[in-house]
């Protein structure tokens, strides 16, 4: 039986930590202006740098190259086949694609209805993962097997924890992830393995140990950069992912009811998304290599963190918290689309020009994910007293789709994505800010495995598009007569 451990602070551990914290704070690679004699060296280089011209962009029509593996319309280029999950965003009439509510399929099964049979019942995440990966719908029986690998996987050692997850400390758990799960290749017994068998079980251990390690990473981050004290408690055995995630984060290890459920629709919404997606097509990318597991999946993680991907979920976060800032009444329509027109003019926020939580690659009226979650944040914020907030979010969602639309001259219809709410659901259950994206990632895990899987067992050639040349040969000159 696993223990909660809290850490009373003795004078050693105190030595400890100091030895960490100088260990972490010292900057390995410092920036250009602190690198003394090197400095000019460094910018005649980034000169150089700068010289080269870069690519004619009408080339990239010329040679019609699906830039982004898009065609000119937007849709993805056709590279591959999969059963695990279906995104639909059109109805098919008389052979005319109609723009459509979108609705989103794992393993055959409409996840609003995933979602509807999880009234009343707990391990929803779990339910899921059993099905992307076995590729139907668990009995009873079923689960029991699935749960008690569950419970006997979500454990970390304490060497894992002290020499791995609790090293180099920062703010950003994504890094973390990727750093942590590709030092597990060096703790497995067969890693470069790529059998089914053997791929199966590593893609439970890693479904199951991830929270433990974006938690306890978090945890030590908050310690060692924070000051603030270290809480290392273990999972319970029969909780579900979602219910152990808040028990393992909250200094009480109190969570209701609607909490734990909230946080296991977020974590099933969230859990695949199709092989096209950014860190989907990187598994099958780095899986059709024939790598290890850990590889594969730490560059995934590394895709999920940026911006354009899962790396939204902040983005939306910090949008939101600059326009309270600076528009006064949230019910002032008039106000919020001035404001929001000043996002999309490049001259507030960070001046990309983005609405985040808006548009998709795929879905045109509607995601479903976002429609699903939005109910829950509903709940969540009349259980907590943040209705105000959520309205604020209804009426940026009413504006900013026709906005960007209008503005940017897009037939396509805008509609909000599964991140607009995602973001103000974990800040509701006091997730903090660095464990948004971590989640998500935590979330996709079993979406990754069951494509590596699907890949490993379907395919067996490398991934190997066409980059077309467009420099220039020339001829080699002696090193005197440059
Ligand atoms: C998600 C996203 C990348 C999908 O984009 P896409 O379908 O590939 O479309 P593009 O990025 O090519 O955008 C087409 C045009 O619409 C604009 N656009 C799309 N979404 C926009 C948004 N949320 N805010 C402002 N402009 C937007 C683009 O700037 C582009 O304009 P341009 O042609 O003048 O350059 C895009 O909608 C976006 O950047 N959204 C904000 C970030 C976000 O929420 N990401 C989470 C995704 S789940």
């Amino acid at each position: 039986m696993l223990e909660a451990k809290e850490h009373s602070r003795s004078a050693e551990d105190r030595e400890h930590d100091q030895m960490f914290d100088e260990e972490s704070l010292e900057i390995e690679l410092p920036g250009i202006e602190d690198m003394g004699e090197v400095r000019k060296d460094i910018e005649f280089l980034e000169k150089e740098l700068m010289k080269t011209v870069g690519i004619d962009q009408n080339l990239y029509l010329e040679y019609d190259v699906k830039r982004g593996l898009r065609d000119s319309a937007g849709k993805g280029v056709l590279t591959g086949l999969t059963e695990i999950s279906d995104v639909v965003a059109f109805d098919l009439q008389n052979g005319y694609k109609i723009p459509a509510d979108g609705s989103l399929y794992y393993q055959g099964v409409n996840v609003k209805d995933i979602v509807k049979g999880m009234e009343g019942r707990k391990f929803g995440f779990e339910e899921t993962s059993y099905l992307l990966m076995f590729g139907h719908l668990p009995s009873e029986k079923d689960m029991k097997h699935y749960l008690k690998v569950a419970d006997e996987l979500q454990e970390l050692s304490n060497r894992f924890i002290r020499d791995v997850v609790m090293k180099a400390s920062n703010g950003n758990i994504m890094n973390a992830l990727q750093r942590c799960v590709l030092t597990l290749y060096t703790y497995d017994v067969a890693p470069d393995d790529i059998t089914p068998a053997n791929v199966l079980r590593q893609s439970l251990e890693l479904i199951n140990k991830l929270p433990l390690i974006a938690v306890y990473a978090y945890n030590s981050y908050c310690h060692f950069r924070r000051n603030e004290t270290l809480m290392i408690r273990n999972p319970e055995p029969g909780r579900s992912m979602a219910e152990n995630i808040l028990y393992m984060l909250r200094p009480d290890g109190h969570f209701t009811e609607l909490e734990a459920r909230v946080l296991d629709i977020a974590l099933i919404l969230h859990a695949e998304h199709g092989g096209g997606n950014n860190s989907t097509f990187t598994t099958h990318v780095v899986t059709s290599s024939g790598t290890d597991t850990y590889s594969s999946i730490a560059a995934s993680i590394g895709s999920l963190k940026g911006p354009r991907h899962g790396g939204a979920n902040i983005k939306v976060q910090n949008m939101f918290k600059d326009i309270k800032e600076h528009v006064k009444d949230w019910n002032d329509k008039d106000a919020l689309s001035s404001y929001l027109s000043d996002i999309l003019d490049k001259k507030t926020f960070d001046r990309a020009g983005l609405i985040y939580g808006m548009g998709h690659a795929v879905y045109s009226l509607s995601d479903p994910r976002e429609v699903i979650l939005k109910e829950y944040a509903r709940s969540l914020a009349e259980e907590k007293g943040m209705t105000d907030e959520f309205a604020l979010y209804e009426n940026v969602e009413a504006i900013a789709g026709e906005m960007i639309m209008e503005r940017r001259r897009l037939n396509k219809n805008v509609c909000p994505n599964v991140d607009f709410y995602s973001g103000f659901v974990y800040s509701m259950l006091d997730i903090p800010e660095e464990l948004f994206t971590p989640i998500f990632a935590i979330a996709r895990m079993p979406g990754w495995c069951a494509h590596r899987l699907e890949e490993l067992m379907n395919t067996s050639k490398i991934i190997r598009p066409a980059y077309k040349y467009v420099g220039h040969h020339i001829d080699y000159i002696p090193v005197d007569k440059r």
